[in-house]
């Protein structure tokens, strides 16, 4: 039974969804993007996954939407057994369409269910894909609980694109999703230390990777463009956010926010 609350967000990103996936495409996002983005986040995790992964793999990917990462896992690997779900009936539906438009065959099967209560049985899937999603959860460790039962023990989640405010930021905090909040949707932003606590609680161990020029890429569009600055920003071995080394940087309208990736492992 889907309590109140889950209702109202389904009844947000219904809402969200109800336009076309062609359009959503048009607008939102390019193939390329799309592509070099998760290719560049999948490499990043190979070494671990490499020593972590069963071949071939059996993958659950959580509050897939409209299903580009789904698109893309079915596309780039057609060996894994891929399962996307979500609580939205209608981003599932647009899932065939999403990876027709990006040129990937598409297998996937759909399953529409909240993360709180996934219908799997226990250490399922070896891997599990969360994009721009946990911030959508109200109780962190209840639903990575879910997430954690869900994989098996070694196996890795792999959870992109989470914002996270790096220092102490009380008004950032409070602010942040305030509108979709009004509309109905849960958004959330936490501190790292946080995360970390969510993570260990719900039996995962965590690793983050913070790369300082994903926050130039996704913070400042002109980041990548100026000459020599990758090169640059590969000289330093980072440890700390951007949002250490500039805590009062302006960033994109909003500060002292960061988008990190979440490697984490089942224990
Ligand atoms: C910001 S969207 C991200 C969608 C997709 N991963 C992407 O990157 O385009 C967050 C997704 O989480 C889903 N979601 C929110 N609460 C959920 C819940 N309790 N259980 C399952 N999915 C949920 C929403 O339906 C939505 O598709």
């Amino acid at each position: 039974m889907l309590n109140d609350k889950i209702k109202r967000e389904y009844a947000y990103w219904s809402d969200l969804y109800a336009s076309s996936a062609e359009k959503w495409f048009e607008e939102q996002v390019t193939k390329t993007e799309l592509t070099t983005y998760f290719r560049r986040e999948f490499n990043r995790a190979e070494n671990m996954l490499h020593q972590q992964l069963n071949h071939p793999a059996r993958v659950l990917i959580i509050g897939a939407g409209m299903g580009a990462l789904s698109a893309w896992c079915s596309g780039n690997y057609p060996e894994w057994e891929i399962v996307s779900t979500d609580l939205i009936t209608k981003g599932l539906s647009a899932h065939r369409t999403v990876a027709r438009l990006m040129g990937y065959q598409y297998e996937s099967h759909l399953v529409v269910s909240n993360w709180d209560l996934l219908p799997f049985k226990d250490g399922s899937f070896d891997l599990c894909f969360a994009d721009r999603c946990l911030h959508h959860m109200d109780d962190p460790i209840k639903s990575l609980s879910s997430i954690a039962k869900s994989i098996r023990p070694g196996g890795v989640l792999i959870a992109l694109r989470e914002p996270t405010i790096a220092i102490a930021h009380p008004e950032t905090k409070r602010k942040f999703g305030e509108e979709a909040r009004k509309a109905g949707a849960n958004e959330h932003i936490w501190y790292l230390n946080e995360w970390r606590h969510f993570f260990t609680k719900a039996g995962f161990r965590l690793k983050v990777r913070i790369h300082l020029e994903d926050c130039f890429r996704f913070y400042r569009g002109w980041g990548p463009r100026v000459p020599g600055i990758r090169k640059l920003l590969r000289l330093f071995p980072l440890v700390v956010t951007e949002r250490l080394l500039f805590p009062y940087v302006w960033y994109y309208g909003s500060t002292n926010i960061s988008k990190f990736t979440f490697y984490a492992v089942r224990e």
